[in-house]
């Protein structure tokens, strides 16, 4: 895939607890954002440069509603306006000084920027990460930080077959996990991506088997993966005892991920692992909470190696698609497609 990002797009850009008192400072798609919380809680944010000197904005501080610069005190509001230059209040501010205002919107306890065209930005567009902070679910939150392009934690979320092997300790489901090779439906929905397995008669993973307290035997699991552009993707697990398949749409457990871009080889990763059984349960969620850390660090080790290995191929990092890449295929397709289309307007616009 040619290296860029789509704009006009929501990405998170942190967790709602990070934006606090300080000013964060966070690189989204290669734009220098700053964000923060005003005295009536509401975030914004704004680009991280301020127009008087360029000294970064994030390394300035909150007063009430405004940003102020750390270097000669001007302020700002969320919208980007100009409220104060300390060093001439007796003149007007001037026309256009201001700083670019990013749209923005925090809901299921994150906060979604708009990287693109401010006016266009369309609330109903956010993904619906709802579990996130539903009554109905017990949630454990974690973030990575993970040197390699997005699209190749995308790939991986889309590809499961690789539990088997890189999650041998944590996710994988013994021997008889390597069934995951086989049986995965694909369909496309428009701009979306949807796959489904199920899996009968295998052996418990770790997880399952400390979450859901199945001491011995063999379960039915299913799992769904649902990709969204640009780098959403929404995966369902269930497990049941072996022959209790009817019931497999009981308790289950999802796994919400953003693989937000930082840079073309660094990406943000937020995920969250919202439950819907032993809700509240601290001993469970320590669990979940450690399992996927270790699971992720270990797909985080392997995908910034993958990275590391396609940025000195003299071919230029030529991927191969087998079986289990249906999905992941199916998602390069559909970006590749958006991609271009946003190349072919800007060279429209350009001319
Ligand atoms: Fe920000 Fe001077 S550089 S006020």
């Amino acid at each position: 895939m040619e290296a860029s990002f789509l704009r006009d797009q929501w990405y998170v850009a942190a967790t709602s607890a990070e934006i606090a008192a300080k000013p964060l400072a966070r690189t989204i798609c290669n734009e220098n954002l700053v964000l923060f919380r005003r005295a009536d809680g509401r975030i914004a944010v704004l680009e991280d440069r301020c127009p008087h000197r360029q000294a970064p904005l994030s390394l300035g501080e909150v007063v009430g509603d405004d940003i102020q610069c750390g270097y000669h005190g001007v302020r700002f509001r969320g919208d980007g306006a100009c409220t104060l230059i300390p060093s001439q209040t007796d003149l007007p501010i001037p026309r256009n000084f201001s700083v670019r205002a990013y749209a923005a919107e925090e809901i299921h306890g994150l906060a979604f920027v708009w990287i693109g065209d401010a006016a266009k930005a369309d609330r109903s567009l956010i993904p619906d990460w709802s579990a996130n902070t539903s009554p109905d679910f017990t949630t454990v939150h974690g973030y990575h930080y993970v040197r390699a392009n997005y699209m190749l934690l995308v790939d991986n979320l889309l590809d499961l077959t690789h539990l088997t092997y890189v999650h041998k300790a944590t996710l994988a489901a013994g021997p008889s996990g390597h069934i995951w090779l086989k049986d995965q439906d694909v369909t496309v929905e428009g701009e979306a991506v949807h796959t489904s397995r199920t899996v009968r008669g295998a052996e418990p993973s770790g997880l399952i088997r400390a979450t859901r307290r199945f001491v011995s035997g063999q379960v039915d699991r299913f799992q769904t993966s649902d990709f969204y552009p640009p780098c959403f993707v929404r995966v369902t697990l269930g497990a049941e005892a072996a022959g209790e398949a009817d019931a497999m749409k009981g308790p289950h457990h999802v796994v919400l991920n953003a693989a937000t871009p930082e840079t073309e080889a660094t990406t943000h990763y937020f995920w969250s692992v919202p439950r819907a059984y032993a809700l509240g349960e601290e001993a469970v969620s320590e669990i979940f909470y450690g399992v996927t850390k270790a699971a992720f660090d270990e797909d985080a080790a392997m995908i910034e190696a993958q990275q590391r290995t396609m940025a000195t191929d003299p071919n230029g990092g030529k991927l191969v698609n087998f079986r289990g890449d249906l999905a992941s295929q199916a998602a390069r397709r559909i970006m590749d497609r958006k991609l271009r289309e946003q190349a072919m307007k800007a060279s429209v616009a350009a001319e």
